[in-house]
């Protein structure tokens, strides 16, 4: 039997098993050996129990806010770094390990009822965010909000348009989704970035080899907008929550103004219908507070932009076509209702 310094067996030991050189944590409750070198000082009660993966521009940060409002449930601190997101299981910060994260959560206070959460929409189409959260979070429950992915891509697109970036204000969206092999990198970067999460249902089996179909729902990004209240009680049946709360009661419709001009009021109209025209589409829920005022989302959430063109439309209706059949397929077989949207895609492929 031979050995050699920690370093230098460290060295050698990553020399034969190089694929193991990125760790993996585990919840270090679930092994008993783990436990039992684990500081006393320390709880495994202060990871989250439910994980929102996005994806991104779905209404994530609507979904975020609702579920803060529950009192059974506590969200993680803000990230200063990410954009309030911890994204901790799909890059570099998961490197920083588990007391890190930890660090998001609040000490627990009765750790049966504890309920934390955290959102992070870029977990969905990253395949290593799958395989890390379900070695560390084997019991968690996952919420997804899907809708259009051609809408989700021009929602991507408008997001980084109203952020300055410079490929979105050259390209025209039309030109960005169609970009062939041979375009600048920095385009076919925003490309990615507005097509490939719309693939979901390869993303989705990703986390479905990781995680029991129970554990996933699937929510209908379209009826988030339009009937959030309904989409949170079937959320509180899922988590199974002690307490029920009546959505229906805690929010509000706010209007936003169709078209705005200097004279217009300001950007929300709330009773003062006869001063504003409406379209009534572009109605966003706001959390209701006491006194009748309301909480809405930031205005980078629900931005107003022009309808996508009609050849762009076509073009995404074509590329997403066989994801999407692939897509009803996996929901069937998970026994989860198919979004609206995707029923009205699939209508048009036949
Ligand atoms: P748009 O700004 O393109 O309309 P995310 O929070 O995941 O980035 O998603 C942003 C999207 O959430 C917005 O996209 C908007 O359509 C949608 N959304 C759903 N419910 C909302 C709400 N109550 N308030 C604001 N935006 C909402």
């Amino acid at each position: 039997l031979q050995t050699l310094p920690p370093v230098q067996l460290a060295q050698k030991y990553f020399q034969i098993f190089p694929e193991e050189r990125d760790p993996i944590w585990q919840d270090p409750c679930e092994d008993k050996r783990h436990k039992d070198i684990w500081s006393k000082e320390k709880t495994c009660d202060r990871f989250p129990k439910l994980l929102i993966i996005g994806p991104q521009k779905t209404g994530t940060t609507a979904l975020y806010l609702f579920l803060g409002m529950h009192p059974d449930l506590t969200s993680n601190y803000p990230s200063k770094e990410t954009f309030e997101e911890i994204q901790f299981f799909n890059g570099r910060n998961y490197h920083k390990g588990i007391d890190w994260y930890m660090e998001f959560f609040p000490l627990p206070s009765n750790t049966s009822s504890d309920f934390y959460f955290e959102k992070s929409a870029n977990y969905f189409d990253s395949e290593v965010a799958a395989r890390r959260a379900a070695a560390l979070l084997p019991k968690a429950k996952i919420i997804t909000i899907l809708i259009n992915p051609a809408d989700r891509a021009y929602s991507w697109y408008q997001h980084q348009r109203a952020h300055d970036d410079p490929v979105a204000q050259k390209y025209t969206f039309h030109d960005v989704i169609t970009a062939g092999h041979d375009v600048p990198i920095k385009l076919k970067v925003l490309q990615n970035r507005c097509l490939v999460p719309g693939l979901y249902a390869t993303h989705l089996q990703h986390w479905l080899s990781h995680y029991h179909p129970s554990q996933i729902l699937v929510l209908d990004g379209q009826m988030l907008r339009t009937e959030p209240a309904a989409v949170m009680d079937k959320i509180q049946k899922f988590l199974g929550l002690t307490n029920s709360l009546n959505y229906h009661k805690i929010l509000a419709l706010m209007w936003k103004p169709l078209h705005l001009s200097p004279a217009d009021p300001p950007p929300f109209c709330f009773s003062v219908i006869f001063y504003c025209r409406f379209d009534p589409k572009k109605g966003f829920w706001c959390q209701l507070l006491d006194g009748g005022k309301t909480k809405c989302l930031g205005k980078s959430k629900g931005r107003k932009y022009p309808d996508m063109d009609v050849d762009s439309r076509r073009f995404l209706r074509e590329h997403y076509r066989e994801h999407n059949i692939e897509l009803s397929k996996l929901l069937y077989k998970m026994g989860q209702p198919l979004p609206s949207w995707l029923r009205e895609e699939l209508l048009h492929s036949r």
